[in-house]
C-alpha cells in the first residue's frame, strides 16, 4: 500500500467515511470535494434509516466516476483502538475490484488521532496475499492500493507520524508472514539465510552472522545438528544483531524455532493436517519481521535476534529416539521422541544467546500440540523465570491485541525432564501437560549470568506460539495463513518508553 497524510480536500475515485453512530447529519467536510449529486446523495443517506452508523453496516454509493463507502464505526467512546484496528482491515477486506485502488480515508466528527492510526494501521495490515504461486487473470489489477487519509489541520503531524510507523511494522509481519507461507520446498534453512543475507546486506546497522553446518558441528552445536542431519538441507543458525556499534551494556535478545518442516522425524506425524507444520518456523519468521520492523521505524537501540534453522525429517542420517545427543550447553538429552525436537535446537539457541550479555531472552517457538489444545489459536502460551519480565509481555501482547496467557513454570513438570536414567535431561515429560514440559526442559538451557554460588539465570520468558502462528478465524487482521504474530508485541516491547 502506498499512502500519504493531507488535509481535507479532494477525493480520490473512492472515498470512505467511516461515520459514527450518533452523527445525525453528515459533517459539512465529509462532502468536500465531492459534486453536488454526490454530495446531495452522501447527506440524505446519512441521515437515512439505510445507515445508522452501527458499527460493521457499511452502504456504497455509486455514481459514475466517484464512489462513496459509509462505514459505520458505532459510538466513538466504545471504538478501542482494537476496535480502530479491526475496522480498518474488515474496511479493506470488504472492497472489491470496483473500488479500484485509489482510495480517500477521511476523518471527520469525534474521531480521535490515536483511532484514525489504528483504523490505518489495520487496513495496511491486512493489505497482504499470498499468491505468488497462482497464474493472474489478464484483468487483474495488481498494482498496490494508493490511500490519502484526511483528517483536520491539527491531527496531520500526529496522524502522519503514527501511519509511517504503522507502515514499517506492516511491513515486517508481512515478511513474517511471508516466511511463514512459504512452503518447505522453497523454504529450507539456507534458503532463510539466503534471504537474510539478502536483507541485511547494505544496512550499515546490521550485522549478519550464518553458522553453517561444518561450524555447527565444530562447535558442539548438536541440538541443531542432530534434530537437522537427516535431511539434505542441512541446518543453520542465523544471527541478526542490529546496532550492534550502540551495544555498550546488556541487550535484549530474541530466539526462534526454524524448523522449515517437521516431519516428526524417525518418530513420524501422522499424515493428516502434516503440511501445517511448513508453519514450524514462524519463530524464526517473527525474529526476521521483528528485526525488519524495527530497522524500519529507525530503531536505535541494539537488539540480537537468533534463529535455529533445521529440517526434522526421516532418513537413514536421521536422529534417533533413544539416541543420548549433546548439546550446545554441554548437558547430554536423552532423546525418547524425535518429533520433540524444537526444545532441542532451542537448546542451542538460548544457550548462544547467553554469549552476549543478555538484558534478557525471549524466545518464540512453535513448539507443542498440547499449547493449541489449551488455548487453541486465540492466545499465546507465556512462561518466564521472571515476573516483571513476564507482566511487561503480557501488557505489550494485550496492547497491541496478540494475547499472550500465563503458564506455569512449575518445578515438577521439570522434574518430568529431568529423570532421564542416562542422560542429564530427556526431551519427553509425562502425558499431560506438555506444553509447561517443553517450557520446563528449556528453561535447563537459559544461560546464567555470573558464575559460582553467585550465579543466576537471566531474565527469560517462552512463547509458544503453536496455535496463534497460523490457523486463526478470530483475527481480522489474517484472512488464513501464517499470521506473523508477535512482531507488533515484541516492536511495542522494545520501543515502548
Ligand atoms: N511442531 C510441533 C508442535 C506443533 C503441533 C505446532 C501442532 C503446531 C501445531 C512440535 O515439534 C511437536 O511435534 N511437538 C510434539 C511434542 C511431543 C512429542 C512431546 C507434540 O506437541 O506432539
Ligand atoms: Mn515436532
Ligand atoms: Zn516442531
Amino acid at each position: 500500500m502506498e499512502w500519504n497524510v493531507e488535509g481535507i480536500g479532494e477525493s480520490a475515485q473512492t472515498l470512505i467515511l467511516p461515520l459514527f453512530e450518533e452523527v445525525a447529519k453528515a459533517p459539512n467536510k465529509a462532502t468536500s470535494g465531492l459534486g453536488r449529486s454526490t454530495s446531495a446523495q452522501v447527506r440524505e443517506a446519512v441521515v437515512s434509516d439505510d445507515f445508522d452508523g452501527k458499527s460493521g453496516k457499511s452502504l456504497t454509493l455509486w455514481n459514475s466516476g466517484q464512489k462513496v463507502v459509509l462505514a459505520g464505526m458505532g459510538l466513538p467512546e466504545n471504538l478501542a483502538e482494537k476496535d480502530a484496528r479491526d475496522a480498518g482491515a474488515k474496511l479493506l477486506a470488504s472492497l472489491s475490484k470496483q473500488h479500484g485502488k485509489s482510495l480517500t480515508v477521511r476523518f471527520t466528527t469525534n474521531w480521535r488521532v490515536a483511532q484514525m492510526i489504528a483504523f490505518a494501521e489495520g487496513m495496511m495490515l491486512r493489505d497482504y496475499k499470498f499468491d505468488k504461486y497462482q497464474q493472474k487473470d489478464d484483468d487483474d489489477d495488481d498494482s498496490p492500493y494508493s490511500v490519502t487519509f484526511q483528517a483536520s489541520d491539527r491531527y496531520l503531524r500526529q496522524l502522519h507520524d503514527g501511519c509511517a510507523r504503522a507502515g514499517a511494522i506492516a511491513v515486517g509481519v508481512h515478511r513474517a508472514r511471508d516466511l511463514g507461507n512459504e512452503p518447505a520446498n522453497v523454504l529450507y534453512p539456507m534458503e532463510y539465510a539466503k534471504r537474510a543475507r539478502a536483507w541485511a546486506k547494505g544496512k550499515d546497522n546490521v550485522k549478519l552472522t550464518v553458522i553453517e553446518w561444518a561450524e555447527l558441528k565444530k562447535l558442539g552445536m548438536d541440538g541443531l545438528v542432530n534434530v537437522g542431519k537427516g535431511s539434505e538441507h542441512k541446518p543453520c543458525m542465523v544471527i541478526f544483531e542490529l546496532n550492534p556499534d550502540a551495544r555498550d551494556g546488556p541487550c535484549p535478545m530474541i530466539v526462534g524455532k526454524g524448523i522449515t518442516f517437521d516431519t516428526g522425524g524417525i518418530s513420524i506425524k501422522p499424515s493428516g493436517g502434516m503440511d501445517e507444520m511448513k508453519f514450524d518456523m514462524h519463530g524464526s519468521a517473527t525474529v526476521f519481521g521483528l528485526m525488519e520492523a524495527l530497522h524500519g521505524i529507525g530503531h536505535q537501540q541494539p537488539v540480537i535476534g537468533i534463529s535455529c534453522m533445521a529440517e526434522n525429517t526421516l532418513s537413514s542420517t536421521a536422529y534417533r529416539p533413544g539416541d543420548v545427543i549433546n548439546t550446545y550447553s554441554g548437558k547430554t538429552v536423552e532423546v525418547l521422541n524425535t518429533d520433540a525436537e524444537g526444545r532441542l535446537v532451542l537448546a542451542d539457541g538460548l544457550w548462544k544467546a547467553g554469549e552476549f550479555d543478555p538484558e534478557f531472552i525471549i524466545d518464540l517457538a512453535t513448539l507443542t500440540g498440547a499449547c493449541v489444545v489449551a488455548l487453541g489459536h486465540e492466545a499465546t502460551g507465556l512462561w518466564s523465570n521472571d515476573d516483571a519480565l513476564r507482566e511487561r509481555l503480557r501488557k505489550a501482547a494485550e496492547s497491541v491485541d496478540e494475547l499472550a496467557w500465563p503458564m506455569p513454570l512449575l518445578p515438577a513438570f521439570e522434574k518430568q525432564v529431568k529423570d532421564s536414567k542416562i542422560a542429564d535431561v530427556k526431551n519427553l515429560g509425562d502425558r499431560y501437560g506438555g506444553a509447561n514440559s517443553a517450557a520446563a526442559f528449556l528453561k535447563q538451557f537459559v544461560p546464567e549470568r555470573g558464575e559460582g554460588d553467585d550465579a543466576e539465570p537471566y531474565p527469560w520468558a517462552h512463547l509458544d506460539i503453536a496455535g496463534t502462528a497460523w490457523g486463526t478465524s478470530t483475527n481480522d487482521m489474517v484472512a488464513h495463513g501464517a499470521t506473523g504474530v508477535h512482531v507488533r508485541t515484541l516492536t511495542h516491547l522494545l520501543t515502548e518508553k
